[in-house]
């Protein structure tokens, strides 16, 4: 059988029409036009045909419909004339909206938003238990508050996973007096109970693990970063491995750890975790609590940018939006400008240009190596030899602790009570998420004043 027999017995790819809305005075990191050329690499990543995109000016979102009533019968034409399978809208729909449009739109095309397709392809991609369940969850959390009487139109909705999700609808366990959706309600409100529980028992595991992980004192590194900024790619370099690296969002979903051999036979640990996004459904940063743990317990970040990238300084912000979000936000961080083969014009100027956004910032190119040998010295220097001021209070359960502070940092100040001791001074980098959970606020402390 030759090539073209085998490509054109494929399915033909679904076909989405894109709609954005332009709200006034919104807090926004991109504008419309990048926002939906962003959808459209998130529909090709699923696997969808992009026939045609429109977009409105709005003041606010309409209610019932999102865009306005005579945007939505402009559309329904448009994706006619496209003979589009599926409409896409570039942000989260309201339940409302969803089932008012679904009526507008008539049973020949579905309608989808920004976070049902970002589920469908975390979905796609899960491949541990652990991402399985999240992403699971992610969905029926999603999926509760828009359930309608058309439980089958639902399991149409996103595809991937979604079409395996509908069995929980099954029916049999019909209560007497109780209607369909009450049901499937109640079913899905269970599975979401049975899938938290088994995800916070493989968070325990996992924590137990980075107890460990701790204990043995090998520093780790999170490599974090908008989707596509090369993380996976830089991670292969650095451990000479083979992670999975494709132009595609989302190549990586469930969080890769490594051993990584820096300058001086230090040892480190670096994990690869999942790319970031703007407007990430909160449903799903709620769902990868878990596996975004991995970062907040990271001694080091590195915060990989695509410089190549004509909207770098939007993702640069959008990532650090997400730190903030969960708390990360604290955690020492070099910023990585990836991608610089690709980048016009005399690289000494580029260096320049960028050492004056941020003079510690490394510029490399995961693929052809360049800047690697200056990322590591910065890593080990910010891992080894850098010192973080901080200020703990340490039971004395926590004699390890304190014993590592004398030998390793320098104290300024030191404090026995009864139980306790609080300390204050520098500690090398690495070992400062060790010392997160005994942080003192300075601020509700009497003691500052005696400190500074
Ligand atoms: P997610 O899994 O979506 O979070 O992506 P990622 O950040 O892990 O990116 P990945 O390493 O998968 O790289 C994305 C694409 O960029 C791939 O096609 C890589 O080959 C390419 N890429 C990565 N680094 C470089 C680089 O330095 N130069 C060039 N030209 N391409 C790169």
């Amino acid at each position: 059988m030759s090539s073209n027999e085998l490509i054109s017995t494929k399915p033909p790819k679904e076909r989405a029409f894109l709609v954005a809305a332009e709200i006034r005075d919104a807090d926004r990191l991109m504008d419309t036009e990048d926002s939906l050329e962003e959808l459209a690499l998130l529909a090709d990543t699923a696997g969808l045909e992009v026939v045609g995109e429109t977009s409105q000016k709005l003041d606010r979102p309409n209610v019932s419909t999102y865009v306005g009533s005579g945007k939505v019968e402009e559309i329904a034409a448009l994706a006619e004339e496209t003979l589009a399978d599926v409409i896409i809208f570039d942000d989260e729909l309201t339940p409302r909206h969803l089932r008012e449009l679904s009526k507008r739109f008539g049973d020949k095309v579905r309608v989808l938003d920004r976070t049902a397709l970002i589920l469908d392809i975390f979905a796609q991609h899960a491949s541990t238990k652990a991402g399985r369940l999240q992403v699971e969850l992610a969905q029926y959390e999603y999926r509760l508050p828009r359930l309608s009487h058309a439980w089958g139109h639902l399991g149409r909705q996103t595809g991937g996973a979604s079409g395996r999700s509908g069995s929980v609808g099954g029916v049999g366990l019909r209560g007497p007096g109780e209607t369909q959706l009450e049901v499937d309600k109640r079913e899905i409100r269970k599975r979401i109970t049975i899938l938290k529980k088994e995800i916070d028992s493989l968070s325990d595991h996992r924590k137990r693990y980075r107890v460990q992980r701790k204990r043995s004192r090998i520093p780790v590194v999170a490599l974090v970063g908008y989707t596509n900024a090369g993380k996976s790619t830089l991670l292969n370099k650095l451990s000479k491995s083979d992670v999975y690296a494709a132009d595609q969002l989302f190549a990586t979903l469930d969080p890769t750890t490594r051993r990584v051999i820096l300058p001086g036979d230090r040892v480190c640990l670096f994990t690869d975790t999942v790319g970031f996004i703007q407007k990430l459904p909160t449903d799903l940063v709620a769902a990868f609590k878990s596996t975004l743990e991995e970062i907040n317990e990271a001694d080091l970040l590195l915060h990989v940018i695509d410089v190549s990238h004509y909207n770098a300084g939007a993702q640069f912000e959008s990532v650090k939006q997400t730190l903030e979000e969960i708390g990360a936000d604290n955690i020492p961080t070099v910023n990585v400008f990836n991608k610089a083969d690709l980048l016009d014009g005399d690289p000494e100027e580029t260096k320049k240009l960028l050492a004056e956004t941020d003079p510690d910032a490394c510029l490399i190119s995961a693929k052809t190596g360049e800047g690697l040998d200056e990322l590591r010295n910065a890593i080990m220097e910010t891992l080894f030899e850098k010192m973080v001021p901080i200020r703990v209070r340490l039971p004395y359960t926590e004699g390890a602790l304190i014993a590592l502070f004398h030998d390793q940092g320098v104290v300024d100040y030191i404090e026995s009570g009864r139980s306790d001791v609080v300390m204050s001074g520098s500690i090398p980098t690495r070992f400062l998420t060790s010392y997160q959970p005994f942080f003192e606020d300075d601020e509700t402390d009497d003691d500052t004043e005696q400190i500074s």
